[in-house]
């Protein structure tokens, strides 16, 4: 037998239940992977807690939860190539992560992502790294982010936020973070200058950095990049992961999937060089998914939760 997270309708953290299945196996041209650990994103309660959201990630009922993991190949199916047993491996892999065991087809599909992991990153920060680091890259690489920028970054401190924000000071520009007064001794223990969000940002961003700031990127809601435009910042060096399509004023939406390709070697090689480290906030093992799915959920995160399989 093994554990699964399964919901069988649409809700809160309740609806997750912790499943015993009848272990699955590699069929041809399939391979599985005994997870060892897995990470949450918003995306993961977003997608159990309404229909249309699940059906825009091609996710219907009933369904696994969870997409970042990181595991080892303990299963390469007849006509599988390319893989090894005892590989180590991290990725994503939709509804599938919060399990024993994924077992996936070969090829991937467009969504999956699957990576050999670097010998000296464990695999709990492994399970970290897809959603997060992608994103990151991909909001910092639409605004061309160069020496000596002045980034405005909202929702600094999050999941997403803390890598962006560390390989922004890698990249050399100077980074003002928002978050609530109580976050601003952790942003700063990163070298960001924290500013609170709310009304008035503009004027604590102007406050803070006179000379005026050249790029921003918004990972939650509209106030950021808002607060950059006012600020005269062109909305072509203004990013967003969390405002949907079609953004105010003109500014770039942006998101994992658009993360070039090398994206995840990038965020691996700095973690190896100890350019960037990643704080794992909380690990719950997956018989209390429901308690870290609701603490995810309340959006106060400082870094990532980690669920364990192991
Ligand atoms: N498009 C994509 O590919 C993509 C990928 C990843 C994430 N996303 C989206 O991007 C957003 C951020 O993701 P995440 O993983 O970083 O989330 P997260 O880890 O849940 O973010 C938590 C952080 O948000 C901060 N925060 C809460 N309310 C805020 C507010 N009103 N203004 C500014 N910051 C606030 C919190 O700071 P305090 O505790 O100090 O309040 C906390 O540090 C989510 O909406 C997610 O769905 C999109």
């Amino acid at each position: 037998m093994a554990r699964a997270v399964i919901y069988e309708s649409f809700g809160g953290p309740e609806v997750l239940k912790v499943r015993e299945i009848s272990e699955p196996h590699a069929g041809e041209g399939e391979l599985r992977i005994r997870t060892t650990a897995a990470s949450l994103n918003p995306m993961d309660w977003k997608i159990a807690s309404a229909e249309h959201i699940a059906a825009y990630f091609n996710v219907s009922l009933p369904a696994g939860f969870g997409y970042d993991f990181a595991g080892i190949i303990d299963e390469v199916g007849p006509g599988t190539t390319g893989y090894e047993v005892g590989t180590r491996v991290f990725g994503g892999m939709m509804a599938k992560a919060i399990a024993d065991y994924i077992v996936v087809k070969i090829p991937l599909s467009q969504r999956d992502v699957l990576k050999e992991t670097p010998t000296d990153i464990s695999d709990e920060v492994a399970s970290t790294l897809t959603v997060a680091g992608c994103s990151a890259i991909a909001a910092l690489e639409t605004i061309g982010l160069r020496a000596g920028d002045t980034l405005l970054v909202g929702g600094a401190a999050g999941g997403v936020g803390i890598f962006l924000v560390q390989l922004a000071k890698l990249a050399g520009a100077r980074v003002i973070g928002t978050a609530s007064p109580s976050t601003f001794d952790f942003l700063s223990s990163f070298g960001v200058e924290p500013v609170a969000y709310g009304p008035g940002l503009s004027d604590r961003v102007k406050a803070l950095a006179p000379e005026g700031i050249s790029a921003a990127t918004d990972l939650m809601g509209t106030e950021t990049l808002e607060a950059a435009l006012a600020l005269g910042v062109e909305p072509e060096r203004i990013s967003t992961i969390a405002a949907g399509p079609n953004p105010p004023g003109g500014a770039r939406p942006t998101g994992a999937s658009e993360a070039p390709v090398d994206a995840l070697e990038r965020v691996a090689a700095a973690i190896s060089a100890k350019d960037l480290v990643v704080p794992i906030v909380g690990k719950f093992p997956i018989e209390k998914i429901q308690e870290a799915v609701a603490q995810q959920a309340e959006g106060h995160v400082h870094g990532k939760l980690i669920i364990t399989m192991m």
